[in-house]
């Protein structure tokens, strides 16, 4: 970015001005630096606000082809690096007209006409949104694919499943995955949904009160991508609820991948050993050799903290202002833009972990059947054999745990005489049901771990997915 020292008084509203801003002045009004990020949207929105000028006749049809002459080479010379973005021309919308009439004289200067910056940016903003949904979206639907294929590899192996971090009941390690499937494709929906309604234009909506110039409102919305134009041209200037939705969903995604990325770390540690991830997404200690670290897991379960932050961020910028645009609105964009780069390298990086980690298969398996895990099934085969009532089962079943637990032993490895002791109806049938195969294999409702349901499950998602 260059310094050029700002001029005597600014050259956008300098006929009212006799001096130009102090520098502090200047850097807290400054939004380029992080607003450059908008230039493909702004030259999007000013090459369609153009052409409408110009079929409606409101600017001549050369004047349109200098400036849509201009901003290509302008646009060339933003994707080289070399466009000299200033500090002193405030945002990203001024430094692209300022060059333009550098470039393009008179015909530049009537660009502004029927638009302000308030529509204008309003306009760009959606558009990058829609933009990263559309990035995001594909992300999601990428992370979805990985862990269902794992899911289809895995429809068989069972792990622990737990409620409260104890051992509660078998699950497969593919049906464990699918959970976050579900939990991914939520968040498609969210996106989608937010598209939906985010999907308005507000240009030609001016500064705030809309334009006494005829222009053509249905044009730029559908040359834009826009489904109609927004209606009330107070709300289509100071409305962020696109990126206040955006952001929500993305909170919420940055918690699903939390969850999981949370799940990646203890499995990952030397007590559970379930995964292990290669040397590509580890890292090691500078002091302890033997240390193979989940950085990667740590840093998107951490990413959250700043993606809440910007929807808390924003929520408190918007709230209690009055309609309709205030220059506070100009803190909407940073919190969007860094959260939207914290989702994408969140999702990247998790995508990689689960097409990289190695699951220990044989450990799981032993994990999930430690802690009296299959006490339920017991519990179900003394309701369904020997037709007790179910919390009567429970009962015996707890007193078997009891006496297990004290010859410090599992469930199967009690004698028939020792059930006999608690429960004398019961028979040799019931170990067929205390292993962790058998116990995955009965959960065949709908929604449950059973291997085959499992299977099923990944298939679905992969077909859906292709
Ligand atoms: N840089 C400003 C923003 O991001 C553009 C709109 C400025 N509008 C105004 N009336 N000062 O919000």
């Amino acid at each position: 970015m260059t310094d050029t020292p700002p001029p005597p008084a600014n050259a956008y509203w300098g006929g009212r001005f006799a001096a130009g801003p102090a520098a502090v002045m200047e850097e807290i009004n400054a939004s380029i630096g992080f607003d450059q990020r908008l230039w493909r949207q702004d030259i999007r929105g000013s090459l369609a606000h153009a052409a409408m000028l110009a079929k409606c006749g409101i600017i001549a049809p050369a004047d349109e082809q200098d400036i849509a002459r201009g901003l290509a080479a302008i646009a060339a010379q933003i994707e080289s690096g070399d466009f000299p973005f200033a500090r002193a021309l405030e945002d990203i919308h001024f430094n692209i007209e300022a060059r333009l009439t550098e470039r393009v004289g008179e015909a530049g200067k009537r660009l502004h006409t029927a638009r302000s910056r308030n529509d204008q940016v309003a306009t760009d903003f959606r558009l990058w949104v829609r933009d990263a949904i559309d990035g995001l979206d594909a992300q999601l639907a990428d992370l979805m694919r990985a862990l269902a294929t794992r899911a289809a590899e895995h429809a068989a192996d069972p792990m622990p499943g737990m409620t409260h971090l104890q051992s509660a009941q078998p699950v497969t390690f593919g049906h464990h995955l699918l959970a976050y499937v579900e939990m991914f494709a939520r968040d498609r929906g969210r996106l989608a949904d937010c598209r939906k309604r985010l999907n308005e234009c507000p240009l030609g909506a001016a500064a705030l009160a809309g334009t006494s110039f005829p222009i053509d409102r249905e044009m730029t919305a559908t040359a834009l991508g826009f489904d109609r134009p927004a209606a009330n041209s107070l709300d289509a200037v100071s409305d962020r609820d696109f990126a206040l939705e955006f952001l929500a969903a993305a909170a919420i995604s940055a918690m699903h991948l939390s969850r999981f990325a949370e799940e990646i770390v203890i499995w990952c540690s030397a007590p559970f050993r379930f995964v292990r991830l290669s040397d590509a997404f580890t890292t090691g200690s500078s002091i302890m050799p033997q240390k193979r670290n989940p950085d990667a897991a740590e840093l998107v379960r951490a990413k959250t903290g700043r993606v809440t932050g910007a929807l808390v961020g924003l929520l408190t910028v918007m709230k209690g202002l009055p309609l309709a645009y205030a220059k506070d609105m100009q803190e909407d964009k940073e919190g969007v833009f860094d959260a939207a780069d914290a989702w994408a390298l969140s999702l990247a990086a998790t995508a990689g972990m689960v097409r990289d980690l190695v699951p220990d298969t044989a450990r799981m398996r032993a994990a999930a059947g430690a802690g009296f895990a299959t006490a339920t099934d017991l519990a179900d085969w003394l309701v369904r054999v020997l037709h007790l009532p179910f919390r009567t089962a429970h009962h015996v079943t707890g007193r078997l745990v009891a006496r297990a637990e004290a010859k410090g032993v599992d469930l199967a490895a009690l004698s028939l005489a020792e059930m006999q002791a608690e429960e004398p109806g019961i028979t040799q049938a019931v170990y067929s049901v205390l292993t962790v195969d058998a116990s995955v294999a009965s959960r065949t409702s709908y929604g449950g771990t059973a291997p085959a349901h499992v299977a099923a499950q990944a298939a679905r998602w992969l077909e859906r997915l292709a």
